[in-house]
């Protein structure tokens, strides 16, 4: 996407985005794999499960989403009298792409007997196929309130699904899909940076595959992980997820450590999500002031939609999103 805002730039394009927030009533809501300035500007950084609520309980007129599509649109779905705008439309999720709608109707087909536990890291129409929406740090709550005997598929990320199945004992149909970032997360190279930092905790989030879950001292969501390094033994942590959250551990915790779990090459920041980091400071100056691009969902799919995702709010009531920094910035 190409955008022209100008020679606006650093101070300026930080000033021009509070004045237009101001004009437009907007709040500006961003996940912890986007860029640092674009957390430093946010009203509010949080996971998957406390942006789903913030959209939903705002009073702004815009909803200013810097996270992924399958964010924004979980923000239109649930608060579509406001207008929600995302800094790059092709910020997308391989979660999301790996589940087309018409293949999940059918793989939910085959399987009348089965409820559709689905991961909110998916797309609008399957959110409308789906029975209850999961988020990292909601799915625990939401599996331990549906009967013991319920037969469940659960799609699309086959590592948390398969997480949570050794986790609570259930046996679930899990759709194939994995998130790129944490699938790239490499075993041998954790093996090595554990013994270089003897006795030093991991986190990872429940994206990342078996065997980086294995030597994890600590798993939850990104909140839970950035709650755990608060309260962790010691003042060093091993982070297995995408390594923009470190920027929220290092300001709530400047006097520790964070190494960010390496990919195949022995770098640390190759996991890096690719499609988080399509938004910028200049795109989302480019949407505040055009209120484009836009986020629209047919009434018909969205209601749709919002059913599943309203049994997630109601079920997951009382998980308390522990990384909820709840602050307003910028
Ligand atoms: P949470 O922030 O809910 O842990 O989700 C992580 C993620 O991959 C978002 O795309
Ligand atoms: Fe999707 Fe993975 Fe990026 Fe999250 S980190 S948006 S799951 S590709």
């Amino acid at each position: 996407m190409s955008v022209h805002s100008g020679i606006l730039s650093g101070a300026d394009l930080r000033e021009e985005i509070n004045r237009l927030r101001k004009e437009r009533n907007a709040v500006i809501l961003a996940h912890y794999y986007q860029r640092p300035e674009l957390q430093d500007i946010a009203d509010f950084v949080g996971d998957s499960l406390e942006l789903s609520r913030k959209a939903q309980a705002t009073d702004a007129d815009v909803i200013a989403f810097c996270g992924v599509k399958f964010m924004a649109d979980t923000a239109k779905i649930l608060s579509p009298e406001k207008i929600v705008v995302l800094p790059d439309l092709d910020a997308g999720c391989s979660l999301e792409d790996s589940c087309p709608p018409d293949k999940f109707k059918a793989f939910r087909d085959a399987h009348p007997d089965h409820i559709a536990l689905t991961y909110i890291n998916c797309s609008t129409e399957v959110k409308a196929l789906s029975d209850i929406i999961v988020t990292s740090s909601s799915a625990e709550t939401i599996l331990a309130g549906l009967p013991k005997d319920q037969k469940i598929i659960f799609g699309p990320d086959k590592h948390l699904g398969g997480y949570l199945a050794r986790k609570t004992g259930r046996d679930m149909l899990l759709w194939p899909g994995v998130c790129i970032v944490h699938e790239a997360f490499s075993e041998t190279e954790l093996v090595k940076l554990k013994a270089q930092y003897p006795g030093t905790p991991v986190a990872a989030h429940p994206e990342c595959p078996a065997h980086i879950i294995e030597h994890a001292d600590y798993v939850g969501s990104t909140s839970g992980i950035l709650n755990y390094a608060k309260t962790m033994p010691g003042d060093t942590l091993i982070v297995a997820t995408e390594p923009h959250i470190i920027h929220q551990m290092e300001l709530a915790m400047p006097d520790k450590t964070f190494i960010g779990a390496p990919g195949a090459d022995g770098n640390c920041n190759c996991n890096i999500c690719p499609y988080m980091a399509l938004n910028t400071m200049e795109k989302l100056y480019v949407a505040l002031r055009d209120l484009e691009p836009r986020i629209e969902i047919e009434e018909g799919l969205r209601l749709a939609a919002k059913k599943s995702l309203d049994r997630m709010l109601d079920m997951a009531s009382g998980t308390v999103g522990q990384g909820d920094l709840g602050a307003r910035r910028g």
